[in-house]
């Protein structure tokens, strides 16, 4: 299988000494759903700023698509890497939301008025916003500003979609149907990576999990990762729930704790 990602020993250091990525190199296969996690100030986000080409490395590289991601193809990797970033404040500014969406578009050269609406429409309903297309972007909450954010993404779907903790701010039914996005998103092909500190979330959908710890790669693998209690500790992160539960029931070996309710609906019926 293609790896769409490749990240190579990279190293990042903000302009006040302040050391975010140590060395990182990870690789990503294509229409893979990639769960990152790490607790707050390991330097998560400012791995996805390389991703994207907000920032360039410094030491090591990144490559998308087998291309090294440098000044002159950022315009490029940006067409293929789309990034919800953290804080919406940092991504939403323009005087409506519908204008916000539009941007997206006009710097990827959509000309064809009636199709641009048509697309936006789409986004914006798509994160149930539809009615919010003429306010402005200011007056919102962040859950509503969040929404903004993933549909300005959505509007362009480009083939690499990162999401930078998604589901912070939206309320269950905004998270049930930023899900249903994500399902919609991977059955399309897309390569998808979430950085949450929701393990719940990770557990129910990730294929791959990368923990960053400190600017560096703490472990890279399949979801079993998340009920590793040795790395969950060193990490500072949590056990998914149904984890938890098992575990203080001690109705299975550690090694094969359930961690999603489908597995532990399994494990319950050969008891029952
Ligand atoms: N603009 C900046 N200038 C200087 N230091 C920064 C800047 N942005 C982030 N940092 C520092 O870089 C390190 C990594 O930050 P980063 O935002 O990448 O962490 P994170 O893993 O995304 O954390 P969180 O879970 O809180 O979002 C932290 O020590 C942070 O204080
Ligand atoms: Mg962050």
């Amino acid at each position: 299988m293609e790896n769409i990602i490749e990240v190579n020993n990279l190293a990042y250091k903000y302009g006040d000494g302040t050391k975010a990525l140590a060395d990182v190199s990870f690789a990503v296969e294509k229409n893979t759903r990639v769960a990152i996690l790490g607790p707050n100030g390991a330097g998560k986000s400012t791995l996805l700023f390389h991703l994207n080409a907000l920032y360039l490395a410094q030491q090591g590289q990144v490559k998308i698509k087998s291309q090294v991601v440098n000044d002159e193809n950022k315009e490029w990797v940006r067409s293929q890497v789309g990034l919800v970033m953290q804080d919406p404040d940092d991504q939403v500014f323009s005087t409506t939301v519908y204008e916000d969406v539009a941007f997206g578009l006009l710097n990827f050269g959509w000309s064809d008025e009636e199709k641009i609406k048509e697309r936006i429409e789409w986004a914006l309903s798509s994160v149930d916003i539809l009615d919010l297309q003429d306010a402005s972007p200011h007056n919102l909450s962040y859950g509503q500003k969040k929404r903004v954010a993933i549909a300005g993404i959505l509007a362009i779907e480009p083939e690499i979609i990162i999401f930078d903790e998604p589901l912070s701010y939206l309320d269950p039914q905004g998270k049930a149907d930023f899900l249903g996005i994500l399902d919609r998103l991977h059955k399309t092909e897309k390569t998808l990576l979430v950085v949450t500190h929701d393990m719940d979330f990770a557990a129910e959908w990730a294929d791959r999990v990368i923990v960053i710890e400190e600017g560096r790669v703490l472990a890279e693998g399949g979801r079993e990762l998340l009920a590793n209690l040795e790395l969950i500790e060193q990490a500072n992160l949590d056990l998914p729930t149904i984890t938890k539960l098992f575990q203080r029931l001690e109705l299975t070996e550690l090694s094969s704790l359930p961690q999603t309710i489908e597995e532990a609906v399994t494990v319950l019926k050969e008891r029952l």
